[in-house]
This record gives C-alpha cells, sequence and structure tokens, in this order.
C-alpha cells in the first residue's frame, strides 16, 4: 500500500483557500473540484499506455493511447459527489458508481444504505473519491463494497487524511494506493480531523 501526498503548490495553495472559515459554499465546492482534479492527474500517472498506428496529415504516425483496464468512478456518498466533476474533467468517458455510506455521529461506524453499481464494475480499475479520510471506516466499508463485486483493482483520492484513516486502510485493504492533498495531525474526540475541512458534506451542500 502507498499513500502519496502530492505537494505541488497549486494544490497547496488551494488547500489553504479550502481550509479558510470564510469559503463560501460555491468557492468549496470549485475548489474541492479544483483540486480533485489536480490529484487525478496523479493518481492516474502510472496508467498504462499502448502503441497503435495513426493517420495524419503526414501518413500513418505510431502513437499512444491508454490501454488497460477502463476506469469507474465511485463517489462515496454524501460528499465524494464534490469530487466527481474534478475526476471527470479529466476522465469524461468514466462509467460512475455510486456507494452510499455515512457514519454513525456516536459510535463513528460506517452505515451502508445504498449502491448502483455498473455491469462491468469487475474489469475497471475504480478510482474511489471521497475528501474524508478519518477513521477510516466509511473508505474501508466502501472498498468492501467494491470487492465483494469482485472489483479488485482500487485506488484511493481524498482531500483531507488523518494518520488514523491511513492506517485503518493499510491494515485492512493494504492493496489499495491512496493519493491525497494532506496529511493532517489527528482525530479529535468526535472523530474529526484536526486541523481538517470541518463537516466537508455540510460545506458541500450547504446544509449547516
Ligand atoms: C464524511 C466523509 C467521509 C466520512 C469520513 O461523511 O465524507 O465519508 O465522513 O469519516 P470516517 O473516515 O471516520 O468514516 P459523512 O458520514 O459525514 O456523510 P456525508 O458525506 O453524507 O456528509
Ligand atoms: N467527516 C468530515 O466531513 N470531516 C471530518 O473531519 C471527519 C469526517
Amino acid at each position: 500500500m502507498s499513500f502519496t501526498v502530492v505537494n505541488h503548490p497549486l494544490i497547496r495553495h488551494k488547500l489553504a483557500l479550502l481550509r479558510r472559515e470564510a469559503t463560501s459554499t460555491l468557492q468549496f465546492r470549485q475548489l474541492t473540484q479544483e483540486i480533485t482534479t489536480l490529484l487525478t492527474y496523479e493518481a492516474t500517472r502510472d496508467l498504462p499506455l499502448e502503441q497503435r498506428t495513426i493517420q495524419t496529415w503526414q501518413g500513418p504516425v505510431e502513437a499512444e493511447r491508454i490501454s488497460g483496464k477502463k476506469i469507474s468512478v465511485v463517489p462515496i456518498l454524501r460528499a465524494g459527489l464534490g469530487m466527481l466533476d474534478g475526476v471527470l474533467a479529466l476522465i469524461p468517458s468514466a462509467r460512475v458508481n455510486v456507494v452510499g455510506v455515512y457514519r454513525n455521529e456516536n459510535t463513528l461506524k460506517p452505515i451502508e444504505y445504498y449502491k448502483k453499481f455498473n455491469r462491468d464494475i469487475k474489469i475497471r480499475k475504480a478510482l474511489l473519491i471521497d475528501p474524508m479520510l478519518a477513521t477510516g471506516g466509511s473508505m474501508a466499508a466502501a472498498i468492501e463494497m467494491l470487492k465483494s463485486e469482485n472489483c479488485d483493482s482500487i485506488v484511493a483520492i481524498c482531500i483531507v487524511a488523518a494518520p488514523e484513516g491511513v492506517q485503518k486502510i493499510e491494515d485492512l485493504h493494504p492493496d489499495v494506493n491512496i493519493y491525497s492533498a494532506a496529511l493532517d495531525e489527528r482525530l479529535n474526540d468526535n472523530g474529526y480531523i484536526i486541523p481538517g475541512l470541518g463537516d466537508a458534506g455540510d460545506r458541500l451542500f450547504g446544509t449547516k
């Protein structure tokens, strides 16, 4: 398992704007999408390429195209939806498979409540997206939902991760690599990432 913090200056700058308390819902949505696009660029860096011949104005030319497994994007409802357009900006033809998981506010345990998968999910590489990796319970549950459909090629993208969540995924799903804009300090007593972003779902959807 690898955990990568993407240290591009544009990500560092946009993440600081995202963390500001004064950032509006509109700005929060836009920044989440922009950061996700930059993270997707890194998370897809090792996609395999193949050679093929294309016809150009100079005649046939050897060119490359992405080969191997096609991609599906898997947002974890609800907050993962805020990242979806950021991935689709780079991979517009990707299939979208949705999982619904929320965490119980008292126990912090994940509750699965929805899934809608494409028929060929098992032969696609899944880009699992959720802005917050806190205890890791939600992401671990989503990975299990994917693996139970025989989807075994999974990469996770988040915006902010806590050490506790990274450790959980490493322990339970060492085959899943994670890309994040930040590794923050810790969780507080309520399971929120410190300094984190606050409640990402509420900030994206304007529910608080
Ligand atoms: C948030 C976040 C993750 C989860 C992270 O979702 O988007 O899915 O919490 O916490 P964990 O790592 O401890 O499981 P939330 O449960 O608030 O639901 P929402 O997306 O519907 O707001
Ligand atoms: N979910 C959030 O939205 N924020 C956190 O800090 C932890 C879980």
